[in-house]
This record gives structure tokens, C-alpha cells and sequence, in this order.
């Protein structure tokens, strides 16, 4: 995701916090929301001091493959990115600066796991090198759904999280239920559907922008819902 998407699935995260993973987190973070440290991960993009943690931001492989079955990428990968926050979150041993750089990470890559696109295929880095227009500008697919969609909403990313969709107890726990890796499977299904809607050169507008909003919208919400149940596990 762009700014956007990263801050509201911060914002929505806080609500979902327990006391204790609240205060914890604000000792952390100095007082910062995760709302408002939500986008580090693409701020620290151009520092080569942090080179090593590009490749955590996306898997790649195959449609029909299984991510656990295809060769994993020497650099890392998403998955391998949000364990390794865990557990330097989890390990009593870590510095307060380094975990407080770490739960800024892991904000922004449960953040990109819910972007469909991060869970690509790498012929064309997750859809980088698919070209589109977007309102008659040309840009590319991967775009379309990091930013372009939100940014043509023209909302803050508080009325994002505030106009979320209402949701029973039960389908809060159905989405805190799972794994990383169901929650990675869920963006892989979505991933697919994208492309088989989509085509090169392809204009999108207001249909495409009716047809997949409500998916953005889920997908935020659902990535802020998991992300305050990952944190209130590891701060509890
Ligand atoms: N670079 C290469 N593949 C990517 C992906 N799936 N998402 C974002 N950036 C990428
Ligand atoms: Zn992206
Ligand atoms: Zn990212």
C-alpha cells in the first residue's frame, strides 16, 4: 500500500488493542500511533543502510503453486519478515530501539500482506511491470491497488477507518482466526481474481474502481483487525 493504506490499517489496529499492548506500544513508540508510523517501511527505502529489508515487503511465486513447496527467496520474503519482527518483538533480550523498529515493520508488512499484488507473481513483480491507465494517466496495476484506488477516494485515512464496515463479535473472531500464512493465502486468491479481470494496456476508471473499493476497504480493515490480535498476543 501507499500512505493511505498503511495508516488506516494502523488507525483501525488501535481499537482493536487491549490496555496492555496500548500502554506497551506507546512506550515504544514515544507516544506515536500506529497510524502514524504505519508507512516507515517505505521511508526507510532510501537508506542502503536498510537494503536487506526490501524483499520483505512481497512474496512471489506461481499461481496453482503453494508458497510452503516453492523455493524461497535467499533474501527473504514477507513471511520470513513478519516471523522475524515477532520474534525480536517477543524476545525479552531485544533493546527498546530495536523493538520499536521492529513493531514499526511488522505495522507496515501486516499492512502489504493484505495487499493483493504484495502476494504477486514475479514475471512482473507483482504486477510493476503490468502497465495500465488509470483515468486516463498511465501507471501500472501494482499502483492501482497500493495507491491509486485510495488516492482517487480522496479520503483521509481517518474517514477510512471510521466509515469501515460494522462488524458482529463473530466476524471479528472469524477474522482474527488463522495464520499468517491463511491471511497470505486469502491476498494469493484475491491476487488471482485481479488478473484474471485484468488485462496490459487495460483503461480503469470509476468501473474498476466500484467493482474492487469494497475489497481495498476489506482488506485494510481486515489487516488492521489481525494486526491488533498479533500485538495483543505478543504484548500480553
Ligand atoms: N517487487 C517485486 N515483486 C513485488 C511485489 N509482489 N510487490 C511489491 N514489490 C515487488
Ligand atoms: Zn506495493
Ligand atoms: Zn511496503
Amino acid at each position: 500500500w501507499g500512505v493511505t493504506g498503511h495508516r488506516v490499517v494502523g488507525e483501525i489496529a488501535e481499537k482493536y488493542l487491549d490496555r496492555k499492548a496500548s500502554k506497551a506500544i506507546s512506550v515504544l513508540l514515544d507516544g506515536h500511533s500506529l497510524a502514524f508510523v504505519g508507512p516507515f517501511g517505505d521511508d526507510i527505502k532510501s537508506n542502503r543502510e536498510f537494503d536487506s529489508f526490501k524483499p520483505w515487503h512481497y512474496v512471489n511465486f506461481p499461481f496453482g503453486e503453494r508458497y510452503e513447496t516453492y523455493p524461497k527467496s535467499e533474501e527473504g520474503d514477507i513471511i520470513n519478515g513478519i516471523y522475524a519482527c515477532i520474534t525480536i518483538l517477543k524476545d525479552e533480550k531485544s533493546s527498546k530501539d530495536e523493538k520499536a523498529f521492529y513493531l514499526k515493520l511488522l505495522v507496515h508488512f501486516i499492512g502489504d500482506l493484505h495487499q493483493p499484488l504484495h502476494i504477486g507473481k514475479l514475471d512482473d513483480k507483482g504486477g510493476n511491470d503490468f502497465q495500465v491507465r488509470w483515468f486516463g494517466n498511465g501507471t501500472n496495476l501494482h499502483k492501482v491497488w497500493d495507491s491509486e484506488m485510495l488516492d482517487s477516494y480522496k479520503m483521509s485515512y481517518t474517514e477510512v477507518a471510521r466509515n469501515a464496515d460494522v462488524l458482529s463479535k463473530k466476524e471479528v473472531e472469524a477474522i482474527k482466526s488463522g495464520t499468517v500464512l491463511d491471511w497470505m493465502y486469502e491476498s494469493r486468491a484475491l491476487c488471482e481474481d485481479i488478473y484474471d479481470n485484468s488485462e496490459v494496456g487495460e483503461k480503469l476508471g470509476y468501473n474498476y474502481m466500484y467493482k474492487y473499493m469494497d475489497t481495498v476497504r476489506f482488506q485494510l480493515q481486515k489487516g488492521g483487525i489481525r494486526l491488533a490480535s498479533l500485538l495483543n498476543d505478543i504484548f500480553g
